[in-house]
């Protein structure tokens, strides 16, 4: 006797109720939401202005001292979209940190990786397992993986820099180790070490042996890296990034972290370049100049200091309509995408690969 709709449906509510308690999903019931055509990601584009951040920044600097505990004074950027988790993107912390003269912020090291970039202030360092990296407007500093490192400020201004780690990624991987040094400082056993070695233009000595994972340049000074975008700014380049360099490892030739790629790009005076998406996150940092970027539709209007996210696989084009070009700084998580065969991108093909926009973002 074969069973009535009414007995097979009740089997089956009966079914999924047991699969529940016994923490089972059927796979059937939710294959949509696990295997989307393309990325559904919560990440929001966003943008945060600098005279808030700095306001900001110099208001903690009077409020809150740096202490063995409290180790660094950060105010980070969290994604609107991410439910409270503390990311600027799903894999990426961006933050800004102040140095007041005479301090120095306590000397620890952690599994997720870093890099900083100096927005403001001179004569300050990172001390990245004894070499004391000097740093300066627009240099960018690397503390690997489980580097020791503290930060000081020798000048009689304070200093502040964007931090980008990968916490967020390591988080969500369960292997985020944090261990304090065991004094307050760590000592000094060379100052800007690896860039007297690793700055030479595609020169390294033949001596030095790549030491684990460890990049050898910690410390990418500005000076070279302005002349050769304004090197390169003076032919053709790319049409979704206009004028746009990745820093390199000089030991691989890759990225100079195994999770974060670091770019800086300038968008040259006139230049309104094409729309395109990647499944990479970024967080740019408006280093000079000012214009504005299009992310799905809606115009973000930046200038010098601002921050802003690109989500993944949201269309995005940058322009600049100014006489000035304007210079943008990038952490994006392309090497952990690349590494795990995950990278893509797609040009945006309508309307002659801009988008139309819709609409004006207002924090
Ligand atoms: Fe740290
Ligand atoms: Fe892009």
């Amino acid at each position: 006797m074969s069973k009535s709709a009414p007995d097979t449906e009740r089997e089956l509510n009966d079914f999924y109720q047991e699969a529940d308690q016994r923490h089972l999903i059927p796979l059937w019931k939710v294959t949509a939401q696990l295997l989307p055509a393309e990325p559904q990601t919560k990440v929001l584009p966003y943008l945060w202005k600098w005279s808030d951040l700095r306001r900001m920044a110099n208001r903690a600097g009077d409020l809150v001292p740096i202490e063995r505990g409290g180790e660094r004074r950060v105010l980070g950027l969290i994604n609107p979209g991410l439910g409270g988790k503390y990311a600027a993107t799903h894999t990426l912390w961006a933050a800004v940190q102040i140095v007041k003269p005479g301090e120095i912020a306590p000397c620890h090291r952690h599994t997720a990786a870093a890099i900083r970039f100096i927005i403001e202030g001179d004569r300050s360092y990172t001390n990245v397992n004894g070499d004391k990296c000097m740093m300066s407007r627009g240099d960018l500093v690397l503390t690997p993986n489980w580097s020791w490192h503290d930060h000081g400020c020798e000048s009689d201004q304070p200093m502040i820099w964007m931090d980008g780690l990968d916490l967020p990624l390591v988080g969500d991987l369960d292997a985020v180790f944090f261990e304090p040094y065991p004094t307050h400082a760590h000592p000094v056993a060379q100052i800007n070490d690896s860039e007297r070695k690793f700055s030479g233009p595609h020169l390294k000595p033949t001596w030095e042996k790549p030491e684990g994972r460890y990049p050898p340049l910690l410390n990418y000074k500005w000076e070279p890296t302005y002349q050769a975008l304004k090197k390169i700014g003076e032919g053709a380049a790319s049409p979704f990034d206009d004028v746009c360099f990745q820093y390199l490892n000089p030991h691989t030739g890759g990225p100079v972290l195994p999770t974060i790629g670091c770019y800086i790009q300038m968008i040259r005076p006139g230049i309104h370049t094409q729309a395109h998406r990647q499944v990479n996150s970024a967080v740019y940092h408006v280093f000079e100049g000012r214009g504005y970027s299009v992310i799905n539709g809606t115009r973000f209007d930046w200038e010098r200091g601002d921050f802003f996210v690109v989500p993944p696989w949201a269309w995005h084009e940058h322009a600049n309509e100014g006489k000035e070009e304007a210079i943008l700084f990038s952490i994006q998580d392309t090497p952990v995408m690349e590494a795990l065969g995950l990278y893509r991108e797609q040009p945006y093909q309508e309307h002659d690969g801009q988008q139309k926009v819709i609409g004006t973002f207002e924090s």
